[in-house]
């Protein structure tokens, strides 16, 4: 649900300090929920302008609410005047109605944002409400605060504070903007890996990290290393889906990369099962209203636990994912939906049939209305599955990824055409467990046709466990693909260094993740220069 809007981004400044008394010896969560006391009285009075509802009622009734933040904070989908904030309360996150361990009422949430970690002084403040009808989630959608600002932010539900989380607001549109730093990562098994990488990337600084799908994984997989999927089943009601969201997000390195930045989600199929498509399981006999009904269940749990905005809230089986995020006049991020709408995959003797989409028909329009209308100078399309031709057969027979764009090739082909003639295109993608970089051809048979834009495909977080430099068959691959110039199948995730002259990617990797504790490492540098498609390798 909606926040209600935010208060005035410049509050009074000689109002009572909102701040916390925290002493020296005063650890963090001693500090903000002491200072809890004066939470009602003098921040939301200052910030509204007279004293909040909240300060002057009597705590609901009922039983009290002891630490329902086991969830973490979160924020996204970033505008320049706002985010969208997110938290779900569940004292009891495994509890097995999937319902968190909360009472069957609404709950009044508050909200604080400032520009301190201490929240000295308060940018916007506010209450939403929240029920069990969307499992105590918490959407707020901040308006009116300051462009391309650092904001920190935190909610309270009785005497209960929760952790601060970081966030940053983008440019105005069409502003001068000389960096855009932003990492994007895909498929965090929780069964196959610790969770490293989020750790360290919760240490960079950047403006964004895009998660490209795969945040969940359906299966009863338990794993080996003591992270069995919660409930050892596989996902397929309501209550289910939500625990196993709740699962994963209780892990506190997933934790802090969300607390660390804003982030832009979309989903794969792992989020509702593995290969879907549109309304056709990729199990035998499935009814489509049967599995509509699944599928209904999965969004609706995927969006509980996902920082997005309200125009993503799903109706039934339909969630509207794709969306584009705007960063001054440097970067526009398309960001797909390749799973709603698609046809069911085929075999590769019917993979170049025209009436064949991907997109389906509303986002293929969306998609060139939103390239038409960018001014920015890179044109990020930021998507699940493999873009670029990937031939795994060696010599003169081919064979395709039937779950990727070559499964659609005619629309592929449409979609690379018309990103050849926007301003500097560059594919990011995930769903495979393997890092990738490739040039987008004007024919990808023909390794001597232009380079039109840059595939940049990034490793798993954790999928695929502890992952290799290489396998066997990547010779293949690249035999087979001139136009990929780079396979590696480390876990990591790549961060992005973008400006008006060069886009910088550096494959960031963990050796390992079946325990806990690797280093990161730079596995590899490329570097794209603006009106040069195609990425080159720096040493
Ligand atoms: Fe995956």
């Amino acid at each position: 649900m909606p926040g209600t809007p935010a208060s005035p981004a410049s509050p009074s400044a000689s109002g009572p300090s909102a701040s916390f008394a925290s002493g020296p010896d005063t650890t963090r969560r001693e500090a903000l929920v002491g200072g809890a006391v004066t939470l009602g009285a003098a921040a939301l009075g200052t910030t509204l302008g007279a004293p909040s509802a909240l300060a002057a009622t009597p705590a609901p009734r009922g039983p009290v609410i002891s630490e329902p933040f086991t969830l973490g904070v979160a924020s996204g989908d970033p505008r320049h005047d706002g985010v969208v904030l997110w938290t779900r309360l569940a004292p009891d996150p495994l509890a097995e109605d999937g319902l968190g361990g909360m009472p069957d009422r609404t709950v009044e949430v508050e909200w604080q944002v400032s520009h301190r970690e201490d929240f000295a002084t308060i940018a916007a403040s506010g209450t939403t409400e929240t029920g069990p009808d969307q499992a105590h989630s918490v959407h707020v959608e901040l308006e009116r605060l300051r462009p391309r600002a650092d904001y920190f932010y935190r909610f309270r539900v009785g005497n209960e504070i929760s952790p601060v989380g970081r966030t940053r607001t983008a440019p105005v549109p069409g502003t001068r903007l000389d960096r855009f730093a932003f990492a994007f990562a895909s498929c965090q098994s929780y069964t196959h890996g610790h969770y490293t990488a989020q750790a360290r990337l919760a240490e960079e600084d950047l403006d964004l990290v895009a998660f490209l799908g795969d945040y969940i994984y359906e299966t009863a997989d338990q794993g080996s290393i003591g992270r069995g999927h919660f409930p050892a089943v596989e996902v397929r009601s309501l209550a289910e889906y939500r625990l196993r969201h709740a699962q994963y997000k209780t892990d506190h390195d997933l934790q802090a990369a969300h607390a660390a930045f804003p982030w832009a989600v979309v989903f794969d199929d792992h989020e509702l099962e593995n290969n879907w498509a549109d309304d056709t399981s990729y199990e035998e006999d499935v009814p489509p209203e049967e599995f509509l009904l699944r599928r209904e269940h999965a969004l609706k749990a995927y969006y509980e636990h996902m920082p997005l905005r309200a125009a993503q809230r799903p109706a039934g089986p339909d969630l509207h994912l794709y969306r584009r995020l705007t960063f001054g006049n440097l970067v526009d991020m398309h960001l797909l939906d390749t799973r709603q709408y698609r046809d069911v995959q085929v075999e590769d003797s019917e993979r170049d049939d025209p009436e064949r989409t991907l997109l389906g028909a509303d986002q293929r329009r969306w998609l060139s209305q939103s390239l038409a209308d960018s001014s920015a100078t890179w044109n990020v399309l930021a998507q699940q599955v493999f873009f670029s031709q990937r031939d795994f057969a060696e010599g003169d027979a081919t064979n395709f990824s039937d779950d990727a764009w070559d499964n659609y090739k005619v629309e592929r082909d449409s979609v690379r055409d018309e990103i050849a003639r926007v301003s500097n295109p560059v594919v990011i993608t995930g769903d495979v467990h393997a890092n990738y970089v490739v040039d987008v051809k004007a024919d990808f048979d023909d390794a001597y046709s232009e380079t039109v834009a840059t595939e940049l495909v990034g490793t798993s977080f954790t999928s695929g466990r502890d992952g290799v430099e290489q396998n066997p068959g990547d010779a293949v691959q690249l035999a087979e693909n001139p136009h990929i110039k780079f396979i590696n199948r480390n876990r990591g995730y790549v961060r992005n260094t973008v400006t008006p002259t060069e886009w910088t990617a550096d494959y960031r990797v963990v050796d390992y993740v079946s325990e806990p504790g690797a280093p990161i490492r730079d596995r590899a540098r490329f570097v794209i220069g603006s009106g040069q498609p195609g990425a080159r390798p720096q040493a």
